[in-house]
């Protein structure tokens, strides 16, 4: 039997689900680790024949894209993403690096759009999300989930997990469309316990304007035994983000900050 809510009731558990904190500026928010995730939004209704999910994998330009040197003092070794509830009972996996078939659950996101710091992360809801609204029945697997990003990352010599949750609901119009079945997707739920994500996370979350945090990389095509100074690149986009360590720079972070026009939304 899995934890249910009344229908009318789930708009209630989603503001309160909402209460958590985020760092948001300029409509990008900041999590423990490189990845700044572009869309959605927390708390945004979801639905269409996938779900995306836009990640900056550079925090904005601080990381360069693998391949890393050997030895690099900061990388990203992998980042999964899962769709989980404690409300539904459920707990896909979006993506976990090793793609099954058709792609139902995606491989490495950090080798998709090659080239590009930004990775959309586009899946296919599985079959039993199909539907439209508001879940109905108190059996429904529709309803609120949270998106939950785990990065495995080095960050100047220190090794980190990280989970980071973002709340949404998956309660607009989802298309039967050849979708993959729920049940080859699904993965033990854990306890918020056994998660621990306060544990996890005590790196706190990275790179947000007013960050003062300096990125220690290196590079294949940097000499062995340079280490460059991450936010070297502050204006990266798609298709420069392979390459060398560049120069360094404490004044390009500095300048990247005081150019953008700072606002810090706490949802509270
Ligand atoms: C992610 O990287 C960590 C650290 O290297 C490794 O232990 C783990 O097996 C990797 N997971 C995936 C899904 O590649
Ligand atoms: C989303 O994750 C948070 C912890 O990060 C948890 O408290 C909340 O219950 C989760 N929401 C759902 C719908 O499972
Ligand atoms: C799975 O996704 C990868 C990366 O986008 C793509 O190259 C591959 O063709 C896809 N495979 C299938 C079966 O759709
Ligand atoms: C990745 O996820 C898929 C779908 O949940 C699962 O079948 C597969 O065993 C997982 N692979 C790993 C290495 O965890
Ligand atoms: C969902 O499954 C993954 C893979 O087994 C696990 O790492 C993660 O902690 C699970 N999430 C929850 C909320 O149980």
């Amino acid at each position: 039997m899995k934890p249910q809510l009344p229908a009318f009731l789930l708009p209630l558990f989603f503001s309160r689900a909402l209460a958590a904190d985020f760092t948001i500026a300029n409509g990008q928010i900041f999590t423990p680790g490189f990845a700044v995730l572009d869309a959605p939004q927390p708390g945004t209704p979801l639905g269409g024949d996938t779900i995306e999910v836009a990640l900056d994998v550079s925090a904005n330009g601080k990381l360069n894209l693998p391949p890393y040197g050997d030895g690099s003092p900061s990388k990203i070794y992998n980042i999964t993403i899962f769709l989980s509830s404690y409300t539904t009972g459920r707990n896909f996996t979006i993506t976990n690096g090793t793609a099954s078939a058709n792609n139902a659950s995606l491989g490495d996101i950090m080798l998709s759009e090659s080239g590009s710091t930004v990775k959309h992360v586009k899946w296919q809801w599985p079959d039993c999300l199909v539907g439209d609204g508001q879940p109905t029945t108190s059996d429904s697997d529709r309803g609120i989930y949270n998106i939950s990003i785990r990065q495995n990352f080095r960050l100047n010599n220190e090794d980190h997990y990280t989970i980071f949750d973002v709340p949404i609901s998956v309660t607009n119009s989802i298309p039967s469309n050849g979708n993959p079945s729920c049940d080859s997707l699904d993965n033990p739920l854990l306890t918020e316990d056994q998660i621990d994500a306060a544990a996890a996370n005590t790196v706190g979350v990275l790179f947000a304007p007013g960050d003062a945090t300096q990125v220690e990389a290196t590079y294949p095509d940097s000499s062995d035994d340079e280490e460059g100074l991450g936010g070297s690149k502050p204006e990266a986009t798609a298709g420069d983000g392979l390459g060398g360590a560049g120069s360094s720079s404490v004044s390009g972070a500095v300048c990247w900050m005081a150019g953008l026009a700072v606002f810090l939304v706490l949802l509270t």
